[in-house]
């Protein structure tokens, strides 16, 4: 008997924000059908957790990037915790049903895909299942190839994050602070996220950047101007970090989250600091390292299991349907820590019981 799979569509161009309603919004919502009968190179997976990523608004419109834009009339693209519910018969040696994933399975409940398509997930010792959306997936690694490449962050160090209490802020200025930086800075949305920088992952200071004065509080938390910026943020907060740059200092271009629903994006005006500081300013795409992942698994995976590093999930419940809304929740910070949507409870996992 075929399977009923929900999905969800994106369907309408923003304009240029995301309309989160599902009746004529960006996005519909489409009952289909899948068949249980797996082609021979392809498993069939349920979704549990769906990543929400900035970048998807990039996604739905960008020309020349990284990826291809999302097609009109397609299943919204989008990383998943999923299980293996029925597997192909030639790859029956490589997984089993109840083998979880990290899946390329899009905004849908059930997906059918290809082994390049579906990772296994193997959770180290004392490291929790959405940990591999996290802290050891595709936020933490971006976080730990921007610090340790192209940040270098050095014993003495003042390194400012923005962002910073977000999925892959919150893991840069821990790294940071880990290679012996002297003073780690986060820069965040409100006084709550703020005190979590502070308090729980051991910030010398965190800064609300919606505080009348936080130019002021970021000068006197930069004594020694900055040495490393890692910036998610851009805009103005690039802008007044490049105006602190220490010389020689490293910007670490990972995102640009304030631009990305704006309908003409503005660059830094403080950029002749790049010139008289000698600032490197560098992009990366996360890929970009991807021989290199097992090894930074492995310093990521060591470092949480010693409690060097600490993480923070922030759940949607609600479904499939609840994505939309939350995305558009992303961009307006209601997020501390990975943001992701629960699709469907552990609960109804295959097998009871969640085990990763
Ligand atoms: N280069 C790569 O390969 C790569 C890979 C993954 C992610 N990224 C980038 O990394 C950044 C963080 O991604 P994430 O997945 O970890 O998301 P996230 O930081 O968990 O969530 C986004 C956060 O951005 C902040 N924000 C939203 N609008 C803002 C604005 N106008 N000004 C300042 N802050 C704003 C919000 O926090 P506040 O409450 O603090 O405003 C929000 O919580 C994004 O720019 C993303 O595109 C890059």
């Amino acid at each position: 008997m075929p399977i009923n799979n929900r999905q969800i569509i994106y369907a309408n161009t923003p304009s240029p924000a995301i309309d989160p309603s599902l009746t004529n919004g960006t996005f519909k919502l489409n009952a289909s059908t899948i068949p249980n009968n797996v082609p021979t190179d392809k498993i069939l997976v349920r979704a549990h957790y769906l990543s929400l990523d900035p970048a998807m608004r990039q996604w739905l419109t960008a020309k020349r990037s990284y990826i291809a834009p999302v097609e009109r009339g397609h299943v919204m693209r989008g990383q998943s915790i999923a299980q293996v519910v029925a597997v192909g018969d030639s790859l029956k040696t490589q997984y089993k049903a109840g083998d979880w994933v990290i899946a390329y399975s899009g905004w849908q409940e059930y997906a059918t895909l290809l082994p390049k398509e579906a990772q296994k997930v193997v959770v180290p010792p004392g490291c929790q299942p959405t940990d591999a959306m996290s802290v050891l997936g595709m936020t933490g690694l971006t976080a730990y190839f921007g610090m340790m490449e192209i940040g270098q962050p050095r014993k003495g160090d003042t390194v400012v994050v923005s962002g910073a209490a977000g999925a892959t802020g919150m893991v840069a200025g821990q790294i940071a602070k880990i290679q012996g930086a002297k003073r780690v800075v986060g820069l965040a949305g409100s006084a709550d996220k703020c005190e979590f920088l502070r308090r729980e992952l051991g910030f010398d200071a965190a800064i609300n950047y919606k505080d009348a004065d936080w130019k002021k509080q970021l000068k006197e938390a930069t004594p020694e101007y900055i040495d490393v910026f890692f910036d998610n943020v851009g805009g103005e907060i690039l802008d007044v970090c490049l105006s602190r740059a220490a010389r020689d200092s490293r910007f670490v271009i990972c995102g640009a989250i304030s631009q990305y629903n704006a309908k003409k994006p503005t660059g830094p005006a403080s950029f002749m600091n790049v010139i008289s500081q000698r600032v490197t300013m560098k992009g990366f795409i996360v890929f970009d390292f991807a021989k290199k992942y097992p090894a930074a698994l492995q310093n990521l995976g060591t470092w949480l299991a010693q409690g060097k590093l600490k993480r923070k999930d922030h759940i949607i419940k609600g479904g499939l349907e609840a994505a939309p809304q939350g995305l558009v929740n992303l961009y307006e910070g209601a997020n501390t820590g990975k943001m992701m949507v629960e699709v469907t409870p552990l609960s109804e996992a295959l097998g009871g019981k969640a085990k990763l």
